[in-house]
């Protein structure tokens, strides 16, 4: 899909990977909707648009909440006609300590943003890209979507919950036109990376700090790239994309694989 004059929708926009991708879709002649529950970040995101000579517009969406996911696809048909492109983005990490040891509040929120919002997200979505002929879904997934992550446990679950869900969506490229990809970054350079560190002790906190500082760190950018190839690329539905440090980003095949026409699907 070509993204000039389309109408993009970007979660978790307001920061980072969101806010890069927002800006390259509008760079591409999308119009772009900003959706997040942090408004300041919200209103820089359209403004860097806006002075790039881009359109766009904020709504202030808690994307754990599906009548706020129902509302922010609404506002998209409403401002700018329909919706082409979902990037499902928005994420968190959590604090120490790790699992079993954190809270059941902390992991059931981040099973709520990371992954009950994409699959909720991507439900909001579909209808409005059926009454557009089809769209483009690109998720934000993770290395820790495909790997042993050891560091988070339920980050690795939720992730791996979004290249599974991702993969399993191939179908929908031939039964709707809608194809679902997901980018699966390493270590990007974005607030998240130092936002639980208030959270932490002073060990803890030098420790992290000295952990980001000696790591390559990727670039939001370069995700930001990857996103709009999977947006551009009308083959690749389905599909789990790694965008590692100074490697070629590449598709990541499924460790097993039995199905060999991934678009068609049990009979509903
Ligand atoms: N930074 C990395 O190293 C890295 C690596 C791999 C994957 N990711 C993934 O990339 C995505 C973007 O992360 P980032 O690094 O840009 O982080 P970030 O913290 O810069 O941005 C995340 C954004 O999500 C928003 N958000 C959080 N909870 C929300 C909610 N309930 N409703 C709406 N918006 C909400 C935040 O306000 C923020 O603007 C996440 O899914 C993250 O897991 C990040």
């Amino acid at each position: 899909m070509n993204p000039e004059g389309k109408v993009a929708l970007v979660t978790g926009g307001s920061s980072g990977i969101g806010r890069a991708t927002a800006l390259l879709l509008a760079e591409a002649g999308a119009s772009v909707v900003v959706a997040d529950i942090d408004g300041e970040g919200g209103a820089e995101t359209v403004s860097l648009i806006e002075q790039a000579g881009g359109k766009a517009a904020f709504v202030e969406s808690d994307i754990t909440k599906r009548e706020e996911l129902e509302r922010m696809v609404a506002f998209a048909e409403e401002t700018y006609g329909g919706l082409d492109i979902l990037h499902n983005n928005a994420g968190i990490a959590l604090p120490p300590p790790r699992f079993p040891d954190t809270p059941a509040e902390r992991w059931e929120q981040a099973l709520a943003v990371n992954l009950w919002a994409v699959i909720a997200g991507t439900q909001a979505a579909v209808p409005a890209m059926r009454r557009r002929g089809g769209g483009v879904i690109v998720n934000t997934a993770s290395i820790a979507g495909v790997t042993q992550y050891l560091p988070d446990a339920i980050y690795a679950a939720t992730k791996h919950g979004v290249v599974g869900l991702t993969r399993a969506l191939a179908f929908l490229k031939g039964e709707a036109n809608i194809r679902v990809n997901c980018v699966c970054p390493g270590v990007v350079d974005t607030p998240m990376l130092t936002k639980l560190i208030p959270e932490l002790t002073a060990e803890q906190r030098a420790q992290r700090e000295a952990l980001v500082r000696s790591m390559p760190l990727i670039p939001p950018r370069e995700i930001a790239e990857a996103v709009l190839e999977f947006v551009r690329d009308d083959s690749l539905a389905g599909e789990a994309m790694g965008v590692i440090y100074g490697r070629p980003r590449k598709l990541i095949p499924p460790a097993v694989s039995f199905r060999r026409d991934p678009t068609q699907r049990m009979p509903n």
